[in-house]
């Protein structure tokens, strides 16, 4: 096999963001072929490290700890150990699954920063940036809100409209502010440095284009279309404070690019695993490494980290990045700020044991070159009617018969017949064909091939119906029986890639405590005559309606009320509540702020004193309006200067998704500095 030139195997699966738990879409994406992969490496008994981890990095996870009031280091904590422990309980076999927060990581990511600056290979750029003057930091895109310019949505991000959709660069948004401070963001000059990844243009050219024609289409197809549209420098550096601080003097404040460090991680991660013989598996020719990831993360693993490690130089290159396409969820895409999701920490807790019920049915609806849809109809289908009565009854019916029959022993095998040499006959083929589908990472097909065998076996008894010969002629069902049970066998090792769980318990039925090997799968005879069994248990349960149902139902119940009404926040205290000084007040004087269109001057009476509040309502209430109003206010805010004038507190308005805001207002009159709670 023309595989084997290569002496090992590095298998890398995407570092999940540790800012939230791992979903179906992940798995059938990336972690279910990449275990399927090595777990098959490793039966070849191949020399294979598999690379998986945390990325804890980029701004996300730094709103996510703003938004919780926690630091960024509380989310990614919750997340690494969560994220972690659900895929050790699905079976993903990583060899180290660390984290892009370790020290290792720094210091990796850290020199590999230096030796490209010291090198020469970085750009060195000063750029306007938008900068927040109140809290004295520049803004991440994400962190400019404003009025979208193509749908007039008031909260659109600087990178993205979430109500139309639209790619935005925070320049064109209208009246940008921070969210962080909510003031006006300033533009200010910024350094920092860039990978001039048209400079490998050419050579990106001939390595993809001309020397991996092999690639998955979907993969190619986009590394052409970013190739043929040119590349541009790409910044590898950020004003933020979260992150791998960059490794030059005069750069405080700085961090690296998240997208520049996570993939170092996979090199870290093998640094802590193999401290002394790291190298071998990132610098050695004869090894062979594949990137399993999402279609999204297509440019990061197969043009820009290949030319930062290209820059580097001593570095292997991917031979591989079969890139899967998305999961859908019964028709509509997963989501996770709709949790339009199924969560793997929550299906291990529901349906306990059924963890390669899950593996099955996402290895089969994996969408191996298009979108594919996960239904719960379907896994209940292919539970029943696939491993219940195909493979989960084969085995059944053999174990069982020998017992009856045999007292649980092996029976040798007579003479075979036409028919049994037929039905052997087919196995190499569908043995190799398995082989060649796992080793050009068409897994779907592998696992119908490794299920054929499960449905070879099961034809085979109903063929030659054991239990009636049983009657008349006990060597013919000695014969079917052993050749039945050398099947099962082999069922050990063509599943033990897609099915972790159920190859033990198998091989338990079948009392072999020894794991076979790949190879076995062309030996006849892997159960000598005379071989005891164990007791049979049944490798798979019904699902029953009510199970489904029960999940469907969950699905229905988060679905979001209304897709335009503002995402619920999380949980908070009655002590964080308590800490809002929220009262009644009136407004005595309103004017206009001069030169604005948004901002009245509000004097009003507290209850408490006379103060000022600008308030951003002059599209919704003119000042005339406002006059003898009782409004609520939010009293005891940090007071800030808008436009020159201190705004003490701030009005309470409700905002309707189009951005339309109504003053909050008491019912009936009441006292002024009455207090709302
Ligand atoms: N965290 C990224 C994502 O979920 C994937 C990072 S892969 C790595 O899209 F190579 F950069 F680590
Ligand atoms: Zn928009």
């Amino acid at each position: 096999m023309k595989q084997q030139e290569f002496k090992r195997y590095l298998v890398t699966s995407a570092l999940p963001y540790a800012n939230g738990p791992i979903h179906i879409g992940h798995l059938a994406g990336v972690y279910i072929p990449a275990d399927i992969y090595v777990r098959y490496l490793r039966l070849c008994g191949r020399e294979v490290c598999f690379v998986g981890g945390s990325d804890e990095h980029g701004v996300p996870i730094t709103i996510r700890a703003r938004q919780q009031g926690v630091t960024p280091q509380d989310i990614v904590d919750k997340y690494h150990f969560q994220i972690r422990e659900s895929f050790s309980r699905l079976g993903i076999s990583f060899d180290v699954y660390s984290r892009t927060s370790s020290k290792i990581h720094y210091k990796t990511a850290s020199d590999f920063f230096r030796h490209l600056y010291d090198n020469e290979k970085l750009l060195e750029k000063e750029t306007e940036q938008f900068y927040d003057p109140e809290t004295q930091t520049f803004l991440a895109d994400r962190y400019i809100v404003g009025t979208c310019p193509h749908c007039s949505y008031s909260d659109a991000y600087g990178d993205q409209c979430e109500k139309c959709g639209s790619t935005l660069s925070p320049d064109e948004l209208i009246n940008p502010r921070s969210s962080i401070s909510g003031s006006v963001p300033e533009k200010r000059m910024t350094k920092h440095w860039y990978l001039p990844l048209d400079a490998y243009e050419p050579w990106l050219r001939k390595w993809i284009l001309e020397g991996h024609k092999e690639w998955k289409s979907n993969v190619y197809g986009q590394c052409k279309s970013w190739l043929d549209n040119g590349l541009q420098p790409r910044a590898v550096s950020r004003d933020l404070d979260w992150g791998v601080p960059v490794p030059v003097e005069g750069a405080q404040g700085k961090v690296l690019y998240v997208w520049f460090d996570a993939p170092i991680g996979y090199i870290s991660n093998t640094i802590e695993l193999f401290p002394d013989s790291w190298e071998k598996w990132w610098k050695d020719k004869n090894t062979k490494m594949v990137h399993f990831i999402g279609k999204d993360n297509i440019v990061f693993h197969c043009i820009v980290f290949p030319a930062m490690l290209k820059a580097h130089g001593g570095y292997i290159l991917p031979d591989n990045v079969p890139a899967n396409e998305f999961l859908n969820l019964e028709g509509d895409k997963i989501s996770t700020s709709r949790n339009w999701a199924v969560w793997l920490h929550e299906y291990l807790n529901e349906l306990p044991g059924k963890e390669d019920v899950l593996r099955y049915t996402l290895c089969s609806t994996m969408p191996e070159t298009k979108d594919n849809d996960f239904t719960w109809k379907d896994f209940q289908a292919r539970n029943n009617n696939e491993l219940v009565a195909i493979l989960g009854n084969f085995v059944n019916r053999a174990v069982v018969l020998t017992h009856k029959y045999f007292n649980g022993l092996v029976p040798a095998a007579g003479i075979p017949t036409d028919y049994d040499q037929e039905v052997m006959r087919s196995v190499p083929g569908i043995a190799s064909a398995l082989e060649d589908n796992l080793e050009h990472y068409r897994f779907r097909e592998a696992l119908k091939e490794a299920m054929n065998l499960a449905r070879l076996g099961n034809k085979y008894l109903a063929d030659t119906e054991p239990w009636k010969v049983a009657k008349t002629d006990m060597e013919r069902v000695a014969t079917i029986l052993n050749f039945s049970l050398q099947l099962c066998a082999r069922l050990t090792v063509a599943l033990d890639p897609f099915l972790p769980f159920t190859t033990i318990k198998l091989r338990n039925i079948l009392n072999m405590p020894q794991a076979l090997s790949w190879q076995d799968l062309a030996r006849e005879t892997l159960l000598p005559g005379g071989h005891r069994l164990n007791e049979p248990v049944l490798l798979f349960d019904k699902i029953d309606d009510a199970t489904i149902e029960t999940q469907m139902a969950k699905l229905k119940k988060t679905e979001p009320v209304k897709k335009d009404v503002a995402p619920a926040l999380p949980e908070c205290s009655f002590a964080d509540f308590e800490k809002m000084d929220i009262r009644v007040a009136t407004v005595l004087q309103s004017e206009r702020v001069p030169k604005t269109d948004k901002l009245l001057k509000l004097t009003i009476d507290t209850g408490l004193d006379q103060r000022v509040i600008v308030s951003g309502i002059a599209q919704y209430y003119t000042p005339e309006d406002m006059v003898g109003k009782q409004i609520c206010i939010l009293a005891n805010l940090a007071p800030r200067t808008i436009r020159g004038i201190v705004s003490q507190g701030m009005i309470l308005m409700a905002k309707e998704p189009g951005g339309n805001m109504r003053l909050i207002s008491p019912l009936e009159g009441i006292s002024d500095g009455a207090v709302v709670g």
